[in-house]
């Protein structure tokens, strides 16, 4: 099991700051960081990261800081509060020293020693330094205004949660952790939970229970199913999801990701239906946002993350929005401060040669042509804006469907030998004699309809069928995107038997 981090700040966070310190009797713990520490020491390993460029300019020695830390290292130790190792820094910061760039140096070195995962790690500072270097490596950085922390406070570049001191940054880990455990049962279970990624806050559920997906759905109350974006958190999810992936999209994945891109690519098997509306192509992106990456890891499968917005709403870029737009109806709402780009992910489809940007976004499509050459832009609705219908996105059976029909007409079909069948609602037409029978929800519950709805339309449609008719649904709800979706079924497959099962965008 690889285990969490907490890299402390020396000067600042755990003593005050007095400049160059020289020996052990100039020390002064800050107060109240040994109960602080005390509260998180059994879940964490403890560093100290210091920064000393008084070293690297002559005026600090070497050994004087070593026992300085040393010092400070047994000081802690009294109280039961192991420090596994003390990285220093003696460079300037004019000297581009590799203890911080490209890399942070440090962390990735205590990653290797003592197998850890920085992902679930914190760095805790009062220098926009400090909290960058988390950043960089993934892990999350909290900004502290002792030290020199109110002062260095507006150099900060990035989004961090800052702190008055240490104990209150320990506090907020506690409750950040309990908050990730609770999203993630939450998701197991079958739940929707927002949850922060870079571009918008995303509402999320368990991308194989259909159930949860069509929930939401509901939440959101599009009028309309769209196909969903999976969040996944490593590499693998990918080639579990996708299929025939090419080498252009894997590129891409390897270059942007965790970031804000999305690929478009054959779908495998296991990715449910109600996730894609049908669509033999799935939409994939690993998110770059520290929480989001944490949730789908401890879930343990992707999630789905449409934009946590009703329909026809600004997409969300705080906690506070979602609260505000969609607070009763979902289970919880993972808090993760302000999203980076406040921007969707770019969507770059590829099932044509050369791909196709299907919408823009957090990574400009520059930077995607430098890296896999020419991605053609020309958005899908401009080519048949005549007909939204023949879309290719918008699947259809092959067999035609109806919605409008009567006893009689099922009859003169059946007195014509056509073989029929029939997507039910509740299963009320199912005295007839049909051929192939889908029910979607006994119990005539919504969510279960819209789940169900987009494997029933393939199972009927490979029956070898002639005619496929289909009972309405009451148009409240979920009902008004499954009715969307049958009126889209019934009107290509009347007016054009083109086969769109296989299409692709
Ligand atoms: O930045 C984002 O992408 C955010 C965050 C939460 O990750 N998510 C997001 O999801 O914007 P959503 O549902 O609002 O937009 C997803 C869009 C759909 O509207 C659809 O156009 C496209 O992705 N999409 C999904 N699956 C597709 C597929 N198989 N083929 C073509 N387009 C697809
Ligand atoms: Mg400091």
């Amino acid at each position: 099991m690889r285990r969490a981090a907490i890299f402390l700040d020396r000067d600042g966070t755990l003593i005050e700051e007095k400049g160059y310190l020289r020996s052990s009797e100039e020390v002064e713990f800050l107060p109240g960081i040994f109960k602080a520490l005390k509260k998180i020491k059994n879940r964490y390993l403890f560093f100290i990261v210091t920064h000393q460029p008084g070293i690297g300019r002559g005026e600090l020695k070497r050994d004087e800081v070593e026992k300085v830390n040393s010092f400070i290292q047994t000081r802690l130790a009294q109280e039961g509060i192991i420090i596994k190792k003390i990285y220093m820094c003696p460079h300037r910061r004019e000297d581009n020293c590799e203890c911080i760039k490209p890399k942070p140096y440090f962390l990735y070195q205590a990653a290797q020693e003592f197998n850890l995962d920085l992902l679930s790690s914190y760095v805790i500072g009062d220098h926009p330094v400090d909290v960058e270097l988390a950043r960089r490596a993934g892990a999350s950085g909290l900004y502290l205004l002792t030290g020199h922390g109110a002062k260095h406070l507006a150099e900060l570049n990035h989004y961090f949660p800052i702190f008055h001191d240490l104990n209150q940054a320990i506090d907020y880990i506690l409750q950040t952790e309990e908050a990730l455990d609770k999203a993630s049962t939450i998701l197991r279970q079958g739940g929707v939970v927002a949850f922060p990624t870079e571009t918008v806050y995303g509402l999320g559920a368990d991308v194989f229970n259909s159930l949860a997906v069509a929930r939401v759905f509901e939440i959101k109350a599009r009028p309309h199913f769209d196909p969903l974006i999976v969040h996944i958190a490593c590499m693998d999810d990918l080639l579990r999801l996708a299929q025939k992936i090419p080498d252009k999209a894997l590129n891409l994945a390897k270059k942007f990701w965790p970031g804000p891109l999305t690929l478009v690519l054959l779908k495998k098997e296991i990715v449910p239906d109600i996730v894609t509306s049908g669509l033999p192509s799935v939409a994939i992106r690993m998110p770059r946002h520290n929480l989001a990456l944490r949730l789908i890891l401890k879930t343990e499968r992707p999630i789905v993350g449409p934009s946590a917005n009703p329909f026809g709403y600004l997409s969300p870029t705080t906690a506070h929005h979602v609260r505000d737009q969609l607070g009763s109806k979902i289970d919880f709402i993972l808090d993760g401060g302000p999203c980076e780009v406040g921007l969707e992910s770019t969507i770059i489809s590829f099932l044509e040669d050369p791909p196709r940007l299907l919408r823009p976004g957090g990574i400009p499509l520059e930077d995607i042509e430098s890296t896999i050459g020419p991605i053609n832009s020309t958005p899908l609705v401009k080519l048949k804006p005549e007909a939204p219908g023949l879309l290719p996105r918008h699947y259809a059976p092959r067999t035609r469907a109806y919605l409008d029909w009567s006893e009689a007409d099922f009859w003169r079909w059946k007195e014509e030998g056509k073989k029929i069948g029939l997507l039910s609602f509740r299963g009320e037409k199912t005295n007839l004699p049909f051929d192939h029978l889908e029910i979607l929800s006994p119990e005539g519950d919504l969510r279960q309809a819209a789940a169900a709805l987009f494997a029933s339309l393939h199972r009927l449609d490979k029956a070898k069928l002639d005619l496929i008719l289909i009972e309405k649904i009451p148009e409240i709800g979920l009902g008004r995107a499954i009715m969307d979706r049958l009126r889209r079924a019934t009107f290509l497959s009347s007016d054009n038997p083109f086969p769109s099962f296989s299409e692709s965008p």
